[in-house]
């Protein structure tokens, strides 16, 4: 019976990958071949007179150069931002901020096409993702932002707010047009104004959304967008005339910024790294909670700070559970991210696909099983097969670091008790998965887990009224929904 039934599926797995290939076209999207630093409303050669590349991690191809912005742009960016916010973005009247802030929703949208594509592009993850998930979600976070921007005195009842000033946001490259939004949505609602840096990796759809604030007529200096690395993150962290600094990216970044704005009245939210348990009860619908892990896993390359890394399985359901994984892990595509049919597209960086390789050697060396999708992978980029590990120990590198790829370390459990304090076992907490058919278990975990989000039945859904943040090294702070207003205000 066993085998008969494991045919059935790998006839099917051959036809999924031998689907024709349906790329999405690249012409639809304009990239120039070099791009200055937004300032005060305009593009401006960057004083440092330094451009890098940014490439095509599917193919290595450049795609572009940006400008490297150093110490003085920097300086530029604040003062363009500190001269819009005095003189006129915390004077305009709040229904008339909302206007601009709907305004860069609708365009996002009607663009909507365009920035999928050059997300895909820049970043690797699969158009299916940026077309169905980042794009829609960036144009949501706008248009929820732009509806609290004249009903502050309903979010704060009875309390007077005030912006706090200039805020320095740095992203990451996973989400790069959608971290943009978290960030700046709420940050203008609430009459801020912002200097941005993407990711060095990643720089061309927020550099897509300075030319939509430009079109959209946002004064000039509300909105600044300056690309470079690590340097020039430093420098917006330590510019004295900056009063919040938001920052999404690696736990050891996190810490360094901690450091530099201690002592000085610097605020902050910093959503870090994450190391999330996935946790299956033996009552759970088994066909949807692989499904569960599966997204929880491999949506975006495992690029996801909330990515569901470690997968807890009740003991008696464990073997069928790992069965049911690998063949749905047989049925995905792994390629062109422009390809519509494509479920995990390129790592988004050679660094980041050797750090994965990395943990992958480790795991085995710490005595770990690994099984990887007999898929075939495209010969130049960056590319990594979907991969499980089990026969894994609480204390391995596996189970305790963020590898941040479609790399998954699976253990058993017997009790509720165990498998909270395994999961609780990290120096993480930003989410966690539970699959049982049982609320009162779900209710039971939801208070136990040390993660800012739990999701039941279901992982990796966002939305922009829920908070999102992290306990312990994921960070501190809230994004998305009113905590996320309040991150930007001082209430008095
Ligand atoms: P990173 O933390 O270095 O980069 C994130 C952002 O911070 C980028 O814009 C970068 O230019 C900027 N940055 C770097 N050094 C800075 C500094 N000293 N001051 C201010 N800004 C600075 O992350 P990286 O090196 O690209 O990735 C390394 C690991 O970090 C990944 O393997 C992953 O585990 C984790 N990571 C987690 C993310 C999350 O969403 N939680 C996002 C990106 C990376
Ligand atoms: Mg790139």
């Amino acid at each position: 019976m066993a085998t008969k039934k494991s045919n059935t599926i790998k006839l099917k797995f051959d036809s999924a990958r031998n689907l024709a290939p349906a790329p999405e076209s690249k012409s639809a999207a304009k990239i120039d071949p070099r791009y200055d630093l937004f300032i005060n409303g305009k593009f401006e050669k960057p004083l440092s007179k330094k451009y890098f590349g940014t490439i095509n991690p599917a193919t290595e191809e450049k795609l572009s150069e940006v400008a490297e912005a150093n110490q003085a742009d920097v300086n530029r960016a604040v003062k363009a931002a500190r001269a819009a916010y005095d003189n006129v973005w915390k004077k305009m009247p709040a229904k008339e901020r909302a206007k601009y802030i709907y305004r860069i929703a609708r365009m996002i949208q009607e663009r909507a096409r365009e920035f999928a594509i050059i997300e895909s592009l820049d970043g690797g993850k699969p158009i299916r993702e940026s077309r169905d998930f980042d794009v829609p979600t960036a144009a949501n976070h706008f248009f929820y932002y732009a509806g609290w921007a004249d009903k502050l005195e309903y979010a704060f009842p009875n309390r007077t707010t005030q912006p706090l000033g200039v805020a320095g946001q740095i992203i990451p490259w996973n989400f790069p047009l959608l971290m943009a939004a978290w960030k700046i949505a709420p940050a203008l609602a609430t009459g801020n104004t912002v200097v941005l840096k993407p990711a060095e990796t990643t720089p061309l759809t927020a550099l897509k959304l300075a030319e939509i604030i430009q079109e959209a007529d946002l004064p000039p200096g509300v909105v600044n967008i300056i690309t470079g690395a690590g340097a020039t993150g430093a420098a917006i962290v330590n510019h004295p005339d900056i009063n919040k600094i938001a920052f999404t990216g690696s736990t050891d970044v996190g810490k360094i910024i901690q450091r530099a704005i201690a002592g000085t009245n610097k605020k902050a939210t910093l959503e870090l790294g994450g190391k999330a348990a996935n946790i299956i009860f033996d009552d759970a619908p088994l066909d949807q909670a692989v499904e569960g892990v599966i997204n929880g896993i491999f949506f975006n390359q495992g690029h996801v700070c909330c990515a569901g890394s470690r997968l807890y399985v009740q003991e008696s359901v464990f073997k069928e559970v790992v069965r049911k994984l690998k063949d749905r892990m047989e049925t995905m595509i792994v390629g062109d991210p422009l390809d519509k049919n494509t479920d995990i597209g390129a790592i988004n960086s050679r660094q980041q696909l050797e750090t994965i390789n990395k943990y992958l050697k480790i795991g085995q060396q710490e005595g770990a099983e690994m099984y990887q999708s007999s898929c075939s992978i495209p010969r130049k980029g960056f590319f990594c097969r979907p991969t499980i590990f089990t026969n894994v120990a609480q204390s391995n590198r596996i189970a305790q670091e963020e590898i941040f790829g479609p790399v998954l370390a699976i253990q058993s459990f017997r009790t509720d008790d165990e498998v909270i304090e395994k999961a609780n076992n990290t120096p993480f907490g930003l989410s966690a998965g539970v699959w049982t058919d049982k609320g009162s278990k779900i209710f039971n975990m939801t208070t136990k887990l040390r993660a800012g989000v739990v999701w039941a039945n279901t992982f990796n859904k966002f939305d922009p009224t829920s908070p999102f943040g992290g306990y312990k090294e994921s960070g501190y702070g809230r994004e998305g929904g009113l905590h996320g207003l309040a991150a930007y205000v001082n209430i008095v």
